[in-house]
C-alpha cells in the first residue's frame, strides 16, 4: 500500500473509550457499510447534521419542552424558516410591531415576493389584533419581550384567538433563552431562538433553532429546511451544545446582576425610565409575572440627553460596557437604539422623554458595572455643563 493511500486509510481506533462531549464530525460524506444503509440510514449525509447536532436538538427539546428541534445557521434564519414553513402564496402574516428588525424585514420584503402579505400590530392592543384576524391570516409572529422596547405580549390570549381560527403562532423566545419562558406550554406552535445569544453565550458563533411539539408542524419545518438546504455546521452546533450545559447557571447570574443594575438606574436623576419587565413599574409587569419564571440580562432605559454629542460623552465615559451589536455573551454591552426604531406612529416612542439605550448585562461583577455607569453619567453631566 502506497503512503498516500495509507495516509487516507490509517485511522487510530479507541475501543472502550468515550469522551464527555460528542466528537465534532466535520463531514459532508458519511461512509456507510452497505448499499441498503446508503439509502436508508439517517443521517446519511453531513448536511442533515451528525452527533453534535443530534445532541444539541435533544438539549433544546429538553429546554423548550418540545418534541422536535430544527437547527439553522443563525437566529434570523430560524425566524425566517419558522414563518416561511407555515405560509403559502395568498396568505397573510401578522407581526408584532416590536419583533427584531431583520425578522420584520423578512416578513415585509421577502414574503411579499412570495405572494404572502404582512401587517404589523401593536403588541399591547390585542383587541385590535383580534379584529384583524381575517380568513387569509395564516400566522401571527410574536416576540416577547419585544426587541428594544420590551413589551410583553398576552401570549395565552393571542394563542386562544389564533387557535379558534386555525392560525399558527410563532414566538421569538431568544430573550428568555428557553430558561424563563416556555412558549410551547402556552400553546404557541413554533418557538424560535437565536442560539447566537444566550445559548452560545460567548459571542463567538451563530446559530438558530425552531422547536415544536406538534408532529405535523415539525414535518412542515423539516420539509422547508430540506428544500432550502438549511442546516447548522458542526463547529457552531458544538459551541451551542456546550453553552446549553451552563445556560441556566449563567442566566441566573445575568438575571441577578441586571436586576441590581436596573434598580440602581431607576434611582438616577439622568434616567427618565427603566424598561425592564421584572420591575413593577413596567407596564406589562403583571403579564411577565404570570408567563415568565425569571428575567435575563437585556433591558433598556431612557437617558436624559439631548444631543448625539451628549450620548457620545456618556458612552466614551464607560470602560466595561462595550459598544456593539448582539447580546447574550459574558461581556456587558450597550447601544443607543433610536437609530433603529421604526415603529407604528401611535407608539409610545412619540411620548417618551430621553434617548433609548439598550443594555446587556454580562457576567462581570455588578458593583463594577454600576461604577462604570457612574463614570458614564459623570461624563454626560460634564458635557451638559460644558454645553451650557
Ligand atoms: C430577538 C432576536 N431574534 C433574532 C435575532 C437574530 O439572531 P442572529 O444574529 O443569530 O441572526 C436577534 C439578533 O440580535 C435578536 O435580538
Amino acid at each position: 500500500m502506497k503512503r498516500n493511500t495509507r495516509l487516507i486509510h490509517n485511522k487510530a481506533g479507541s475501543p472502550g473509550r468515550r469522551t464527555v462531549n460528542p466528537p465534532i464530525e466535520r463531514a459532508s460524506t458519511v461512509i456507510l457499510p452497505d448499499r441498503k444503509a446508503l439509502y436508508s440510514r439517517k443521517p446519511g449525509y453531513g448536511r442533515m447534521g451528525l452527533s453534535v447536532q443530534r445532541e444539541l436538538e435533544v438539549a433544546l427539546c429538553e429546554l423548550e419542552g418540545a418534541s422536535d428541534a430544527h437547527l439553522t445557521p443563525s437566529g434570523l434564519s430560524a425566524c425566517a424558516v419558522a414563518v416561511a414553513s407555515v405560509v403559502k402564496a395568498g396568505d397573510k402574516v401578522l407581526i408584532s410591531d416590536s419583533i427584531y428588525g431583520p425578522s420584520r424585514r423578512f416578513c415585509e420584503r421577502r414574503l411579499a415576493r412570495m405572494g404572502v402579505g404582512c401587517e404589523r400590530f401593536d403588541p399591547r392592543k390585542i383587541q385590535a389584533l383580534e379584529a384583524r384576524l381575517s380568513d387569509d391570516v395564516a400566522a401571527i409572529f410574536l416576540e416577547s419581550p419585544g426587541s428594544l422596547t420590551f413589551e410583553i405580549s398576552d401570549t395565552p390570549a393571542i394563542v386562544a384567538m389564533a387557535k379558534a381560527r386555525d392560525i399558527r403562532t410563532i414566538m421569538d423566545n431568544t430573550w428568555s433563552a428557553g430558561v424563563f419562558c416556555q412558549p410551547l406550554s402556552m400553546g404557541v406552535d413554533l418557538s424560535v431562538q437565536a442560539l447566537t445569544k444566550y445559548v452560545v453565550g460567548h459571542a463567538d458563533a451563530f446559530g438558530g433553532a425552531i422547536t415544536v411539539k406538534d408532529k405535523a408542524i415539525a414535518k412542515e419545518v423539516a420539509e422547508l429546511t430540506d428544500d432550502w438546504g438549511i442546516s447548522l455546521g458542526p463547529e457552531e452546533a458544538y459551541a451551542a451544545l456546550r453553552g446549553t450545559r451552563t445556560l441556566i447557571t449563567r442566566l441566573k447570574q445575568h438575571e441577578t446582576s441586571a436586576l441590581q443594575i436596573a434598580t440602581w438606574l431607576d434611582q438616577q436623576e439622568t434616567v427618565s425610565q427603566v424598561i425592564h419587565p421584572a420591575l413593577p413599574s413596567h407596564p406589562d409587569h403583571a403579564l411577565w409575572s404570570r408567563d415568565f419564571s425569571g428575567s435575563s440580562g437585556l433591558f433598556a432605559f431612557l437617558v436624559e440627553a439631548e444631543t448625539d454629542a451628549e450620548i457620545d460623552a456618556f458612552i466614551d465615559g464607560l470602560e466595561l460596557f462595550k459598544l456593539g451589536f448582539s447580546w447574550g455573551g459574558y461581556e456587558s454591552l450597550i447601544i443607543p437604539c433610536d437609530e433603529q426604531l421604526t415603529r407604528l406612529p401611535e407608539d409610545w416612542t412619540q411620548s417618551r422623554t430621553g434617548r433609548l439605550m439598550r443594555v446587556h448585562v454580562g457576567l462581570e461583577d455588578a458593583d463594577d458595572l454600576i461604577e462604570d455607569l457612574h463614570r458614564g453619567f459623570d461624563a454626560l453631566d460634564r458635557k451638559k455643563i460644558l454645553d451650557l
